[in-house]
């Protein structure tokens, strides 16, 4: 019937601490068909597997929507195959939202609009910057008041990504636990004038500036940075190979880094020989989000 697909996603980029996030090339597919009675298929390893239809994740957001509008959801054979793996910081449960969102919009005939895929996946997820930037694509800034969440993709940066991925997760409940309960107003002006230069110098294509900024992270990154084995060592070394900046993806453990243009697959294969233990990967910003394709020779 139709296949949906949905990239990965690194909030924060530093100081834009709970704000911004984007979107990278690792993607959750989805290919969907008619069927008799639901059956959920995975074709890779990364996505936990359940006894029963009902307890799928996937399946239990598209519920969720289709019962907002009243809808029955038809039964479906969904084949899934993900390249995001769980607890690293890439964004898995946002991509799988945003993935069964649209799941029940094409199956229930919803014709949602981005507003709405935006507002279902920000009251599913809780905030809005892994969802904003894999539904969108890019680089997206967000910010979520009393409920309701704003949103603004930039114009496409111009700039590689090399990620860094260890073997162990890190469940974002612990990784929020270390950091502090409140925050000054001097330090939070401080801050939030960081990751306002920050969006500047990406705006105005001043890379150097905006990893320099990504670096001064006053919010979340020094208190996290225990947390992951190699903190210094990724920044610095990244950093003596051409990197703008390197930033904790998320919650981490995963860092990553922003990196000239065409560099990227030089930079992780450098890095990757630094790091035997991490999985090393060059990827690109998606500039799509969500797509859908209609296969109609089904
Ligand atoms: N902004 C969140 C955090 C991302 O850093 O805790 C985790 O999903």
């Amino acid at each position: 019937m139709f296949t949906i697909s949905v990239p990965a996603s690194s909030a924060n980029i530093g100081p834009g601490f709970d704000s911004a996030g984007v979107a990278v090339s690792r993607y959750l597919t989805l290919q969907v068909r008619e069927a008799d009675e639901w059956q959920f298929i995975h074709t890779t390893s990364l996505i936990p597997t359940v006894r029963k239809f009902e307890d799928h994740f996937i399946y239990k957001v598209a519920k969720q929507v289709a019962d907002w509008h009243d809808c029955t959801l038809p039964p479906a054979e969904v084949t899934m195959e993900s390249e995001v793996p769980l607890a690293r910081g890439l964004g898995s449960s946002a991509s799988a939202i945003v993935a069964g969102i649209e799941l029940a919009n094409q199956l229930c005939d919803l014709n949602l609009s981005e507003r709405e895929k935006l507002d279902y996946a920000v009251k599913i997820e809780g905030h809005p910057d892994n969802v904003a930037a894999c539904l969108l694509g890019g680089f997206v800034v967000t910010v979520k008041m009393r409920e309701e969440a704003s949103y603004k993709k930039l114009p496409a940066i111009d700039t590689d990504l090399v990620v860094y991925i260890p073997n162990f997760e890190l469940k974002t409940e612990d990784a929020r636990k270390v950091l502090p309960q409140n925050f000054g107003m001097k330090d939070a002006a401080t801050a939030s004038g960081v990751s306002n230069l920050m969006i500047s110098a990406l705006l105005t294509g001043d890379y150097e500036l905006a990893g320099k900024m990504m670096e001064s992270d006053l919010f979340h990154e020094s208190y996290r940075a225990k947390l992951i084995p190699n903190y210094f060592d990724i920044r610095s070394n990244a950093r003596n190979l051409g990197a703008f900046g390197t930033v904790i993806s998320g919650a981490g453990p995963t860092m990553i880094s922003f990196v000239p243009n065409g560099e990227g697959e030089e930079i992780a294969a450098e890095m990757q020989r630094l790091l035997p233990d991490y999985e090393v990967e060059s990827l690109k910003l998606d500039e799509n989000g969500l797509q859908v394709k209609v296969n109609i020779n089904n």
